[in-house]
């Protein structure tokens, strides 16, 4: 993928899609996660370094087409100027005279964002007109933005066909790099951690996943789906009564395939989903009937840090209990440690794994941390993603 290493921006309008669909603080409004911010730095140093003028748009929220006050970039502007050392404005608008004055006041080496892009309606609509107007503040465009690179919205997407040079940021280039040697060319075995709330929202991930992997391991409330398919009773926990069928469809195509697969064989139960809920560790054989599912147990996690201990490329995605409601976080938060200590290639996405590893001090440890939620797992589909079809479309044109 052509890259900013093969684009000279000097003197040049760069327009940069980010995502900076960051958490604001409910207190304060401060950014109060800034890694996809981080993420893009590298990019956004060498634009300025390379004397370029950096352009920066962004979504922030779902404000439905409308300006909503509290999903101004305000916050994100002030957070990115502390980041770089200089002044970031902020553009009052994404198009528009007066954003364009701005851009063309830009001095070689600055930056400027532009004010959250789905205030117009016509960003998720993919409008062509209003694509137009976005490339027309751009001499080159870049695509960082890999979390936001699953929708075809008019700056990710409908831009690059009236831009005459495009190319990936360095963050995008790093997802799809760490997809590749984890996913589609792993060094071998291959394993996957998967959990989460429902299968419902992972079919789509172990259909494709399961035909190349080694080991599959099924966590978190979707596993529960899964036990209760293999004729276990679950009592209260949440289980998807209209994927039993998938569910054991799931396991056989496993079998076919020759992959091993992990379920949970011990779980903490409790009477409510409440912290400090009165929980204790039963076989997957003694759920009993008035308590709900909400952590795995230790003999499990034994189990699976000794299966995963042969591995040499581990994909995880989805937390193995309700990690936020102690005590249910010692699956989630003991796998997260597993992998930051594991010599194995460890690749993490979606955000609540990548909060868990961040909260189990582990961040900086595993290989990769991706900054995708729905962009990782529609990778981990199979699926070509629209922004980077559209950007590789657009290199091919020049
Ligand atoms: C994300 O946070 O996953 C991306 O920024 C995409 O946001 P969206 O789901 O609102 O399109």
């Amino acid at each position: 993928m052509k890259t900013l290493d093969h684009v000279d921006v000097t003197g040049k309008r760069v327009f940069v899609r980010v995502d900076f669909n960051v958490p604001l603080d409910k207190k304060d409004g401060r950014v109060a996660d800034d890694a996809r911010m981080k993420a893009v730095l590298p990019t956004l140093r060498k634009i300025m370094d390379q004397g370029g003028k950096a352009v920066l748009a962004s979504h922030l929220g779902r404000p439905k087409g409308k300006v909503v006050p509290e999903m101004s970039l305000a916050p994100v502007a002030r957070h990115l100027s502390d980041m770089l050392g200089r002044d970031v404005p902020l553009a009052p608008d994404c198009i528009g005279p007066q954003v364009h004055a701005m851009v063309q006041a830009l001095p070689a080496g600055g930056v400027l964002l532009l004010e959250n892009l789905r205030f117009h309606p016509e960003e998720e609509k993919n409008d062509p007109g209003f694509s137009k107007e976005l490339a027309s503040l751009a001499d080159v465009y870049v695509n960082d933005a890999f979390a936001v690179s699953h929708r075809a919205h008019a700056s990710v997407h409908g831009i690059t066909q009236h831009v005459a040079v495009c190319a990936a940021g360095y963050q995008l280039a790093k997802e799809v790099a760490y997809f590749k040697k984890s996913v589609e060319a792993p060094e071998r075995p291959l394993a996957v951690v998967i959990g989460g709330a429902k299968v419902s929202t992972k079919i789509g991930v172990l259909q494709n996943l399961i035909p190349r992997v080694d080991l599959l391991v099924i966590g978190g409330a979707m596993a529960n789906t899964f036990l209760k398919a293999q004729g276990f009773r679950v009592g209260k926990s949440l289980v998807e009564d209209d994927l039993l069928a998938t569910a054991n469809e799931l396991l056989q195509l496993a079998k076919d395939r020759g992959v091993r697969v992990l379920l949970p064989i011990d779980v903490v139960v409790a009477p409510a989903l409440e912290s400090g809920s009165q929980a204790k560790t039963v076989g997957v054989d003694a759920v009993p009937e008035d308590a709900g599912i909400f952590d795995v147990g230790d003999r499990t996690l034994h189990a699976v840090k000794e299966a995963l201990q042969g591995c040499a490329t581990i994909v995880w995605n989805g937390p193995l209990g309700a990690f936020e409601t102690p005590p249910f976080e010692k699956g989630t938060f003991a796998l997260a440690a597993f992998l930051g200590d594991s010599k194995a290639l460890t690749v993490i996405g979606g955000g609540d794994s990548a909060s868990a590893v961040k909260k189990a001090g582990a961040a900086q440890k595993v290989s990769y941390v991706s900054t995708g939620g729905g962009a990782f797992l529609e990778m981990m589909e199979g699926k070509m993603l629209p922004g980077i079809e559209a950007l590789k479309a657009c290199m091919g044109k020049e």
